[in-house]
């Protein structure tokens, strides 16, 4: 159609009728920007591109509530603040005391029927047994302790080590020179030539586990790596994204970064799937790149039509979203790479002074 338009209509007029678009749509959205009201009004008559959002986060509160708000992300939430309380600095007495009954039933909960893993129940156990050793006594703890006490036994607890909290001194320091950390940012580089070779799938395993080190609001880590091998598959998926033209068909070994928005109960933290879907993805790229594997970021587009198409192809559920794809491969050495000059300290850094 574009192209009979094209065909059809001299270039000094399409010109003109792009002149007047671009004219109405400041009128439009500079008018209906004015409000609350007025955008909302534009988002009903005009333009719909936010529906698909607000039911998909709608469908993981509907999630959050009914299924998994009894299991791995509230728990894993309110672990993570009764951590936060234990190091506190002075520690009260008392703290917790508003949330330790739910996160009790939280953890009998997923562990009768199976939500958490053996790692999840392990961090729960050892930071409510230590909780428990060290918090002062109310009606309410009292209860949540002798609920716990009534399934402590059951749990399976058979991994060494402790899953609470420690000292910063026992962490292992890295013997990384800031130079070749500035140099292992520097190489890695958007790479879209692949060599034709199978991919150590251990390789993109380990490194997927170690971006998982990445921080996480409330630690709950609201995101997975999809790991798509198959050729096919990869063929017909990358295409969805519209920036994979040309390449697409190059790309040997593809993950897709899907966020889960029924780790929330509230809308305000929406967006958290994407912050931290992206933490752990820089750190997926570099942990391939020191491995020896390039990758490039690839951006998925809101858009209705590849939606349906990759949740279908995935099956994924409607309060998951597609954060971004990640193409993965050993780059053809003398393969392109774009200079993609970066923002230095003129630019990317203001010194606030009021
Ligand atoms: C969120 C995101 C989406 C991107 N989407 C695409 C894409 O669709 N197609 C593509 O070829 N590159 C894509 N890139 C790669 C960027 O073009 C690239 O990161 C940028 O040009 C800087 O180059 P560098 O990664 O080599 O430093 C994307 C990068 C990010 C972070």
């Amino acid at each position: 159609m574009k192209a009979i338009i094209k065909k059809l209509v001299p270039l000094g007029l399409r010109r003109t009728i792009r002149r007047w678009r671009a004219a109405a749509s400041i009128f439009t959205v500079s008018f209906f920007s004015k409000s609350f009201f007025l955008s909302r009004l534009y988002y009903f008559l005009f333009n719909r591109e936010f529906d698909r959002e607000f039911r998909s986060v709608l469908a993981g509160r509907l999630v959050h509530l009914t299924f998994q708000g009894e299991g791995v992300y509230a728990l894993r939430r309110n672990i993570h603040r009764l951590e936060k309380g234990l190091l506190m600095q002075p520690r009260k007495k008392v703290f917790g005391e508003h949330f330790i009954e739910d996160t009790v039933e939280y953890l009998r909960i997923a562990s009768a029927k199976q939500f958490a893993c053996a790692d999840e129940i392990k961090w729960a156990t050892d930071v409510l047994d230590l909780y428990f050793s060290v918090v002062g006594s109310t009606e309410k703890i009292a209860r949540a302790q002798r609920l716990y006490d009534a399934f402590r036994k059951d749990l399976k607890n058979d991994i060494d080590g402790a899953y609470s909290p420690y000292e910063f001194q026992s962490i292992q320091k890295p013997n990384i020179h800031k130079d070749q950390l500035d140099i292992l940012f520097k190489a890695r580089r958007s790479v879209r030539w692949y060599e034709d070779r199978t991919i150590p799938k251990d390789l993109v395993i380990e490194s997927a586990e170690i971006a998982a080190q990445a921080p996480s609001a409330c630690n709950r880590l609201p995101y997975r790596f999809v790991f798509v091998e198959d050729k096919a598959r990869i063929a017909s998926i990358a295409p969805l994204a519209n920036g994979t033209a040309g390449f697409a068909q190059n790309i040997p070994f593809l993950v897709v970064v899907v966020g889960d928005l029924s780790a929330y109960e509230e809308e305000k933290d929406r967006h958290l799937i994407y912050i931290d879907s992206s933490l752990a993805s820089m750190q997926f790229m570099l942990a391939l790149e020191v491995r020896g594997l390039s990758s490039c970021p690839i951006n998925w587009p809101d858009m209705s039509m590849s939606e349906r198409k990759i949740k279908e192809a995935l099956k994924l559920g409607y309060h998951e979203k597609v954060i971004m794809l990640i193409s993965v491969g050993f780059a053809v050495s003398t393969g392109g790479i774009a200079y993609s000059q970066k923002k230095k300290r003129g630019t990317i850094i203001e010194e606030f002074s009021g």
